[in-house]
């Protein structure tokens, strides 16, 4: 019985450690940034990514190259290419995605927000647009054979604190077609 508790003890030591090293997986990596040196939403991307703990370099060369090398298509372009642990980064990705990415550790190229949508960090005003969090697994894959990551959508999320639950279940499968 005793050995049982200590054994428990132990297990809940080791979980809450683990835990602690999994919240911090952002504060302990350092994430290079290739930009240009006249964008202002890279550099306020760039403040987003350290409000989240991470450590940054910025490299003002522009991030053409930086894509190509790092095996990211065209068709997943954005103003800016970011390299963390052997991910590469595209556009305007939002942190907390990134830490999650770090976590799951998947086998993958890395992450990109092609273009440049409203309303992901940097790019915060008065307009918000929906927008994806792509997965890129393979070099070079093209835009339309990623997965999706997350899904940032402020419209849906107005319409579902609107709703009532009871209403929500109602009208679910026309609350998927937004
Ligand atoms: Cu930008
Ligand atoms: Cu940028």
């Amino acid at each position: 019985m005793r050995k049982q508790i200590g054994t428990l003890v132990t297990g809940s030591i080791m979980m809450m450690g683990l835990l602690g090293v999994a919240s911090h997986a952002g504060a302990t990596a350092t994430v290079e940034v290739y930009k240009s040196p006249t964008c202002g939403c890279c550099a306020k991307w760039v403040d987003h990514m350290r409000d989240h703990g991470f450590t940054v370099n910025t490299h003002d060369v522009g991030n053409k190259e930086m894509r190509k090398k790092s095996g990211i298509s065209e068709s997943l372009g954005s103003c800016h290419t970011a390299l963390v642990n052997g991910y590469a980064i595209e556009g305007h990705v939002p942190a907390p995605d990134i830490i999650r990415l770090l976590k799951e550790k998947p086998k993958a190229v890395g992450l990109s927000v092609p273009d440049m949508p409203h309303g992901t960090p940097g790019m915060e005003g008065a307009r918000s647009d929906p927008y994806n969090v792509l997965l890129i697994k393979e070099r070079n894959e093209e835009r339309k054979d990623t997965t999706i990551y997350n899904r940032y959508d402020p419209h849906a999320k107005k319409a579902q604190t609107v709703q009532p639950a009871a209403d929500a279940e109602k009208n679910s499968s026309v609350m998927r077609l937004k």
